[in-house]
């Protein structure tokens, strides 16, 4: 019996039977006995997405996650009908909506195989406490089904038998398995026989995700608020389910500019101006490249944004020109919390204009963070993004800062529970007026953005960088983004491997981790390892808390330093590969790390792996974890690799033994790639590119390999001028044939490459360019100077 001062407890609820149902272009609508509605829209043959609305009143249709940019459209669309279901088809895809209670299954329309089907399917519980209900869907998960994907999640690649929780969290010396932490993004893969597909629950609300953990074939994911709203995106490889994805939530607006591919040294914090200097004149007295220094948190006056701590900082438009001349851009922190200080102009502006977050029954969200009391600027409301976009014209107009550094943006607060605002605060979030508990995810992501308007203005006409702590889906549009305060340990040295990997599937693949961990201090060999994964993740920075010692490259002996300038280097000569995988990202969406399973997914030895992965689209890294190493036991994906220290061949599909000293790391060249490189530079931009190296591997048969650049800043390559070489190599028992296909209008500054033949199977009798015969004694070390021009080479 219910009382009547108790709430009713309805439980779950579900969809009853349909009884309506109409189409309109390219969405049909359904309606059930008990006014639940069902909004399908395909989006492309290969996506469709769901949304549900328990009253049959769905919410204004708005997404921070989705892009204007995103590609609609489709080949096929049929709708047909049995006694039983509907029937959706495209060119792609088969969804089956049952008749009697809106369960979707979904087949591959080529062979009719099972993707995924819905368990007990979207059901629901009415909140009274804070209205609307709590969303929820099951699946049935299929017969040896692995899933990936959820952004930052410290844990291994493969998410299976595990739950989340979605709710970006400031996470100070997290560790392996804590959830949640800085990140959210509510997208993951499932594979099963082969093939694979993803689902984006684009709400942002605190939400969950469990696979096979409750129940061993269900999969489920549910959110505290809004509504079942959720993408399904056909691969069936996961490489197009990740660009499908970051097609849906945008790839990053433009490439960021060549420097900031660069190696960065920062720490917590360096000051004095004369402290900044040793540090950067060091690095160029040891001769290390670096291109960019960061200037954290005491730059300013009392932790005020946008101020400087002149005592420390007397001149900073002198310094940062006098570190811009030795090649060093300079990259500042801002935080959100605006210090409570009526003589602060920051402060009086944003109250003044009513800029800053308020509780529900009135006052100021204030809250405690470095700079003492604070309040909030509310960055969900398009004024506010735009007055803060405003604020960095005097850093980088006037001071010439090139890059901001946002954290802190979860928001995070210090001493009180849950670490962030509490959820009755209110927000704009674009006029549609909400709780925290909806624009929690997405603050951090809107202040990105904010952020990254002021840059764009003010740098222009070069390229913008911003990097921050806090994401949601679609914040790769925007800026690039470390993991985070992790610790100088092993296990994370692992789990940084596994992050970078990770986010690299879910869409965002700028990202990197503190090297060397951010709390406590490595020895020399964790954070010589450490560099040496470092110098593979798109974004690479070594940062650390600075209580902890030093963590520069010369932090650890001269030994140490030699090692790590050697992979600092490399990473300079692979800048022009890592900038074609870069532009491959922004361009398709092709995530620039691939753990194996993404690298081929056919091969099952892939699906539990974590260590390996390939870097852009040809090598392959593995990290050694471990200390003492000599070398480790790692997995070759199929088909025939180069040593890179020493060319000899290895077979792949299958585990092996590699050497790997300290000075060393198990690296490998996929067989027919030709790796383009630079000389090594100090910074980039130091050296005219005088030549192009080609680091062409013979192989038997073809492969195709991309070199893009362009001018490495502005913006002029959105015009058409970048210069992109297709190559294509086929290598035959005696012959080995090089053909060059070039696009776009950019005209690179060397004429000739320096083509280096590696693995050359014969000896070379006759060499052909564009059929005219070359004599053969150009040939020196297997290295051969030619005309940037030529269409096709025949080394015979
Ligand atoms: C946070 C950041 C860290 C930064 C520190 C001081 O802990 O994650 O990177 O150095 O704040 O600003």
């Amino acid at each position: 019996m219910i009382l009547n001062t108790e709430l009713e407890y309805k439980g779950n609820l579900f969809p009853s039977k349909i009884v309506f149902y109409k189409k309109h272009v390219d969405t049909l609508y359904f309606k059930s006995e008990n006014n639940v509605a069902l909004q399908v829209t395909v989006q492309r043959d290969s996506v469709l997405r769901f949304r549900f609305a328990t009253v049959s009143i769905f919410e204004k249709d708005f997404s921070y996650a989705i892009t204007k940019y995103a590609s609609k459209g489709y080949n096929l669309l049929e709708i047909e009908e049995d006694p039983t279901k509907y029937i959706i088809t495209t060119s792609k895809l088969i969804c089956h909506i049952s008749k009697i209670d809106m369960r979707t299954a979904i087949f591959d329309a080529l062979d009719n195989t099972l993707i995924c089907e819905d368990e007990l399917g979207f059901h629901w519980e009415e909140s009274y406490e804070n209205g609307g209900d709590i969303v929820k869907m099951s699946k049935v998960s299929q017969e040896g089904e692995s899933f990936y994907g959820l952004g930052d999640k410290p844990v291994d690649i493969n998410l299976k038998g595990k739950r989340f929780e979605n709710w970006v969290t400031d996470s100070f010396a997290f560790g392996r398995e804590t959830d949640p932490i800085y990140k959210a993004i509510p997208f993951y893969i499932g594979l099963h026989h082969k093939k694979a597909y993803g689902i984006f629950f684009d709400n942002t609300f605190r939400s969950f995700f469990d696979f096979c953990h409750e129940r061993r074939n269900i999969t489920s994911f549910w959110a505290q608020g809004g509504e079942m709203n959720y993408y399904f995106i056909y691969g069936p490889n996961i490489s197009d389910v990740v660009s499908n994805y970051t097609d849906l939530t945008g790839k990053p607006h433009q490439l960021p500019p060549l420097w900031a591919l660069g190696f960065h040294q920062c720490k917590w914090s360096y000051y004095p101006e004369s402290k900044v200097k040793e540090v950067t004149n060091k690095f160029r007295k040891l001769q290390i490249p670096c291109d960019a220094i960061y200037l954290d948190i005491d730059y300013m006056d009392g932790f005020r944004c946008f101020t400087w701590n002149k005592e420390y900082f007397p001149d900073p438009k002198r310094m940062v020109k006098e570190l811009a001349d030795d090649g060093f851009k300079t990259i500042v922190i801002i935080d959100p919390g605006i210090k409570i200080d009526n003589d602060y102009s920051v402060y009086k502006e944003g109250l003044e204009k009513d800029y800053f977050c308020k509780r529900a029954d009135g006052p100021y969200m204030k809250g405690k963070v470095w700079p003492g009391e604070c309040y909030f600027p509310d960055f969900t409301n398009p004024e506010v993004r735009e007055w803060w976009s405003d604020l960095f014209r005097e850093l980088v107009e006037d001071i010439g800062v090139k890059g901001v550094w946002n954290d802190m943006n979860e928001p995070a607060i210090m001493d009180v529970p849950g670490k962030t605002f509490p959820n009755d605060v209110r927000h704009n979030y674009e006029g549609e007026r909400c709780s925290h508990r909806k624009a929690h995810n997405v603050y951090g992501m809107q202040m990105a953005r904010a952020t990254y308007q002021g840059l764009k203005k003010f740098s222009y006409p070069k390229r913008p960088f911003v990097i921050t702590r806090a994401a949601y889906s679609g914040t790769q549009r925007y800026s690039s983004t470390w993991m985070g305060d992790n610790v100088a340990t092993w296990d994370h040295l692992a789990i940084a491997n596994n992050q970078a990997q990770r986010m690299c599937m879910s869409g965002f693949s700028f990202a990197g981790s503190d090297i060397g961990g951010f709390a406590e201090q490595p020895n020399g060999e964790l954070f010589v390892r450490w560099i040496q994964l470092g110098i593979f993740h798109p974004f690479c920075r070594v940062h650390s808390s600075g209580d902890h010692g030093d963590q520069e490259p010369w932090a650890f002996g001269k030994s140490m330093t030699d090692i790590v300038r050697k992979f600092i280097e490399i990473r300079y000569q692979l800048l022009p590969y890592l900038y074609t995988a870069f532009w491959r990202y922004a361009d398709e969406g092709i995530p620039m790390l691939k753990s194996l399973v993404l690298y081929d997914q056919e091969d099952r030895h892939t699906h539990f792996r974590n260590d390996e992965f390939v870097f852009g689209e040809k090598i392959l890294v593995c990290p050694i974890l471990e200390p003492n190493a000599k070398g480790r036991r790692m997995f070759f994906p199929k088909g025939e690799w180069y040593n890179f220290w020493n060319n000899e061949i290895v077979n792949g599909g299958e585990e092996k033994w590699v050497d790997a000293d300290i000075d060393s790391l198990p690296i490998f060249v996929k067989a027919g790639a030709i790796i383009p490189k630079y000389p090594i530079q100090q910074y980039v931009g130091e050296k005219e590119i005088e030549q192009l190296k080609l680091d062409v591997y013979f192989k038997l048969g073809k492969e195709k390999s991309q070199v893009y650049e362009d001018a490495h800043d502005g913006y002029d390559y959105k015009k058409g001028r970048y210069s992109l070489r297709n190559f294509t190599l086929e290598g035959k028992e005696t012959s080995l044939t090089i053909q060059q296909y070039k696009s776009g209008k950019f005209i690179t500054p060397y004429e000739t490459f320096e083509i280096k033949l590696n693995g050359l199977p014969f000896k070379v009798n006759s060499i052909k360019i564009d059929n005219e015969l070359v004599q053969i004694d150009k040939i020196k070390n297997n290295s051969f100077i030619v005309s940037k021009e030529f269409s096709t080479i025949i080394f015979q």
